[in-house]
């Protein structure tokens, strides 16, 4: 492992970039600046264009990028299907995916309000897809290797209106322990961990209610004075998936500014 490009011969499936704000964008480009090849997903027809133009423009022209919803089982098959035509090993994978319907209680208003179809859409697609999406890449990862997902401070303490994506991201945090715990004793073993990102401007974000005020928060009371940019969270995830984080698994890593430490 070289200390310029600590990923050099490595191979990262990045799931999760909708456009150059996405935290996935910010991470893909800090593995790719490390020496990753990277594999990418577009969601559906409505971002296809824009993501493959946007991933070729910055990661090469014949960078591969195929569809996935993680909402349908025999889309992650045909992904991991092209995933495996397109490399004979993975090493690294990022979870980058959200989803809350926007219905009553869900991203404001009164918790007591979600609807039980509601919850169950967001547990699948923003937890239960780091399941599925592990057990489709395991295979591919002969040599081991990380998988990192993305999780939100709210899943332990109360932020208001984040509401649905809370209980949520506490699932995918929970989620990322077992599969740590199962995934780790392999005879090639994958590491699991989460990101916990302070607030970034992005398309799912602006879906929380009052989201642009929570700034303001982390500048008056995080010990940093301030949330995270996208490169922190590229060089986090550089760390997590590298050789120096052999040893880490089934963490939360907070990149907050420090917002977490915080009692008052
Ligand atoms: N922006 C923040 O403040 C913040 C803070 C902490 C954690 N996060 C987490 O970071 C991750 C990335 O979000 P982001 O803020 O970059 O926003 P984003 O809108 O750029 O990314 C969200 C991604 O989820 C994808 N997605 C949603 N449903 C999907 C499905 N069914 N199948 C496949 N993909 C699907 C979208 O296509 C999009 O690419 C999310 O897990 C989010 O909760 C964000």
């Amino acid at each position: 492992m070289s200390i310029e490009k600590p990923l050099e011969g490595k191979v990262g499936v990045v799931t999760g970039v909708a456009n150059k704000r996405s935290i996935a964008f910010g991470i893909a480009k800090a593995w790719h600046a490390a020496g990753a090849k990277l594999i990418f997903n577009y969601q559906g027809e409505r971002l296809k264009d824009g993501v493959i133009k946007l991933v070729r423009e910055h990661f090469g022209e014949d960078t591969p990028v195929c569809a996935l919803d993680v909402a349908d089982d025999a889309s992650i098959a045909d992904f991991a299907t092209f995933v495996g035509q397109h490399t004979d090993h993975v090493d690294m994978v990022l979870h980058a995916i959200a989803y809350a319907p926007k219905e009553p209680g869900c991203l404001e208003g009164h918790f007591s309000d979600i609807p039980r179809e509601a919850f169950c859409t967001s547990l699948q697609i923003s937890a239960y897809s780091l399941i599925a999406l592990s057990r489709a890449m395991a295979p591919l990862m002969v040599n081991g290797g990380s998988i990192t997902a993305l999780t939100y401070y709210a899943s332990q303490k109360v932020v208001p209106n984040y509401n649905l994506m809370a209980v949520s991201k506490a699932a995918l945090e929970t989620c990322c322990k077992y599969l740590a715990f199962d995934l780790g004793r392999r005879e090639a073993p994958i590491r699991v961990n989460c990101i916990s990102a302070g607030p970034v401007q992005t398309l799912a974000a602006r879906g929380v209610s009052g989201f642009t005020g929570m700034f303001k928060v982390y500048e008056d009371k995080s010990p940093l004075q301030r949330s995270c940019t996208l490169d922190e969270l590229g060089a986090t995830a550089t760390f997590l998936a590298s050789d120096g984080a052999a040893s880490v698994t089934g963490q939360v890593l907070y990149v907050d500014g420090g917002y977490e430490i915080m009692g008052m």
